[in-house]
């Protein structure tokens, strides 16, 4: 997709580029963009010089089978015939609703939150993946529109995962989890799998096992913020587009502490899970005792799951591999906790050997 732009870019363009990987161009700079790779073009008409549109005419002219839609003023008839001009399929309002545009864009094209998942995918385990992925995308619309956050889905796709779990496994779980296109639902949805197995271990309450699984889920919503364009880029990230992504825990409180129904628990979860017992982390630079256990729980559960992650720039670490790194931050992370995770590393990779040897075989 991709988002043309003047420089007082309607916040509706800019919400749109949030969640879903856009690009956003000066009109005069849209003939550099490659228009045939893109889905939808978003053509901002306020303002719009006429040489600058001619350069748009030419490159929308040049990609026909794109969905091209104009956004006009309200009762600006020159916005209305310079997209008549332009050969825009359609018109929106500058100031059309978020949450209405967005569900246009999915309709048009299947929502960004939902993976692909292959027909021999397990029913509940398919169902589990569906069903966070949604929670996800909901919360990252309910944050841009500024509304509250849909806890009780939240709530519900973490139930249903422990579904999953007991009726197909953890292993075809983890693996219908990383078909999804995108690195972070992928991200989200692993660390909450890894830490409902961690409580599982552990032994915690049902009610404790809830609030860590939604507080897993939520972990990373401040990336709302950070263009996708950066979150899913498909090689090494810059030393800038870093440290844009290093503020995410502090954009998760400033968006969790605005809710009236999160909790202490879920924000210090959220906002705390990079700090290191060392004091080394960030954004707070907590030490030992400041930093609660299910928090440390859920840093051991967050490094892990990038770690297996498969990532253009890196391979995917074995379970084995995983484990050794956390094994070497030494004191930076709870080392007798780590031990207690060493079952839900290894029961995946278990399994999962035991079903390649068996493929191998089949
Ligand atoms: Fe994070
Ligand atoms: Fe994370």
């Amino acid at each position: 997709m991709l988002v043309s732009d003047l420089e007082g870019c309607p916040a509706l363009l800019h919400t749109i580029g949030q969640m879903h990987p856009a690009e956003i161009f000066e009109h005069r700079d849209i003939a550099d963009a490659d228009l045939k790779s893109a889905d939808l073009v978003l053509v901002d008409l306020a303002d719009a010089s006429d040489s600058d549109l001619a350069g748009v005419r030419d490159a929308i002219a040049g990609a026909p089978t794109v969905l091209s839609i104009g956004l006009v003023r309200a009762g600006n008839r020159r916005d209305k015939v310079q997209a008549d001009a332009l050969g825009l399929g359609r018109i929106w309002s500058r100031t059309r609703p978020v949450k209405d545009a967005l569900r246009e864009i999915d309709l048009q094209f299947g929502s960004y939150a939902q993976p692909d998942l292959p027909a021999s995918t397990p029913q509940q385990t398919a169902r589990s993946v569906q069903a966070m992925s949604a929670a996800l995308g909901e919360c990252a619309t309910a944050v841009v529109s500024e509304t509250l956050l849909p806890l009780a889905q939240v709530a519900r796709a973490v139930d249903d995962t422990l579904d999953a779990f007991r009726l197909d496994g953890m292993d075809a779980w983890i693996s219908a989890v990383q078909m999804h296109h995108s690195h972070t639902y992928c991200h989200s949805m692993l660390v909450t799998g890894y830490a409902l197995a961690f409580a599982d271990v552990l032994g915690l309450s049902e009610s404790e096992r809830a609030l860590l699984g939604a507080a897993a889920l939520l972990h990373d919503v401040g990336k709302v913020y950070i263009p996708l364009s950066i979150l899913d880029k498909p090689a090494k990230l810059t030393e800038e587009e870093f440290e844009i992504i290093r503020q995410h825990p502090i954009r998760s409180r400033e968006i969790l502490e605005a809710q009236p129904h999160v909790s202490q628990a879920v924000i210090d979860i959220a906002v705390h899970h990079h700090e290191y017992l060392d004091g080394s982390g960030y954004p707070d630079g907590l030490k030992g005792d400041e930093i609660s256990r299910a928090v440390r729980m859920l840093t051991i559960c967050d490094i892990y799951a990038a770690l297996i992650e498969k990532r253009a720039y890196k391979p995917a670490y074995s379970p084995r591999q995983a484990y050794g790194v956390l094994v070497d931050l030494g004191k930076k992370i709870d080392q007798p906790l780590l031990k207690s995770f060493r079952s839900v590393a290894f029961e995946v990779d278990k399994a999962a050997s035991v079903k390649r040897k068996a493929s191998a075989f089949g």
